[in-house]
């Protein structure tokens, strides 16, 4: 039974593919209407979240198919103390497909071992959010009309942010791709993902701290959020919480082709102002993100032999 725990679990050409049919169902949206007539997704949310649980069962929804949701440990059997083991062992009775979410790095592997149907991780910890990165390897591939040869720039909080570390990891394996890696000393890319994508793969990259800097030379600005949740203490969160704020005065140093993205919720680390920029990408990835899943769950449905 395939899950999909972070993005190696697909190759290139799956990559290429689910980007393929993310774009037909955006021109015959009708041809899928009704693809997962009488299927089930379980959406198994422990941590807040809304566009991504709300894209998987949208993109349920737009398949024909049918949501079971369970949001918040506090309403499921996990508050009584519950394994998730013993939790998606149950939930693979209801449900063809399950979406989880858990603070806890390791849980969606943990699913993925005691389920029956397949899993798709929706974020653990700061681990990693493959199906985030589907949504924004298909927005960089509608906005520069490639996936290589591109410089990238990661801003923020690259040590917690999950989507930066999945982002990497499939990014790394396009061809003429380099990184600047912009974030505090504190909150710099875990050594571990720097090893197994980068380095591994001899992919230029450069740590910075200053945005104004790196800003110029960069065809993809993709922002993120310090992860308040994943600190020890608070002090420390306030601190670095406003290293990083893209204004539109900032955006002048940056190329008129720039695609500035960022995963969403946004706090501060981008202000209101460059929303009305052409450059501004993020509401578009999340609309992209509803497609790549509608494609992820249309493809391992059919790998169960349940299509
Ligand atoms: C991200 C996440 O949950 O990791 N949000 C999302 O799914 N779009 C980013 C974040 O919370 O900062």
């Amino acid at each position: 039974m395939r899950s999909v725990i972070d993005v190696p679990d697909l190759s290139l050409s799956e990559l290429d593919a689910l980007m393929d049919t993310a774009e037909d169902i955006i021109a015959r949206p009708d041809d899928y209407a009704d693809a997962c007539r009488r299927k089930k997704l379980a959406t198994l949310f422990f941590e807040p979240s809304t566009r991504t649980r709300l894209s998987f069962e949208a993109a349920m929804y737009e398949l024909g198919g049918n949501v079971l949701s369970v949001t918040g440990a506090g309403t499921s059997s996990a508050a009584k103390g519950e394994s998730v083991a013993d939790t998606v062992k149950t939930v693979s009775c209801y449900a063809d497909l399950i979406a989880m979410r858990h603070p806890k790095e390791g849980a969606a592997l943990v699913a993925a071992r005691n389920a029956s149907v397949p899993v798709i991780n929706a974020g653990d910890g700061g681990h990693c959010h493959p199906t985030q990165t589907l949504a924004d390897l298909l927005t960089i591939r509608r906005e520069k009309g490639r996936l290589g040869n591109l410089t990238v720039g990661l801003c923020g909080d690259l040590k917690f942010g999950r989507t930066v570390h999945s982002l990497i990891g499939a990014l790394s394996r396009y061809e003429g791709l380099s990184f600047i890696l912009i974030s505090p000393e504190e909150l710099k890319v875990p050594s571990y993902v720097k090893n197994d994508h980068l380095k591994k793969n001899g992919i230029p990259y450069q740590q910075t701290t200053s945005l104004e800097e790196a800003i110029g030379g960069l065809d993809i600005l993709y922002m993120t959020r310090v992860q308040r949740e994943r600190f020890f203490n608070e002090e420390d969160y306030l601190r670095l919480r406003d290293s990083y704020i893209l204004t539109p005065e900032k955006l002048k140093k940056a190329r008129p082709d720039l695609c500035v993205m960022h995963p969403l919720p946004r706090v501060n680390e981008i202000s209101v102002a460059v929303d009305e920029d052409p450059r501004a990408c993020y509401f578009k990835q999340v609309l992209n993100g509803k497609y790549m899943r509608m494609a992820l769950i249309l493809m391992l449905l059919k790998e169960a032999g349940k299509l």
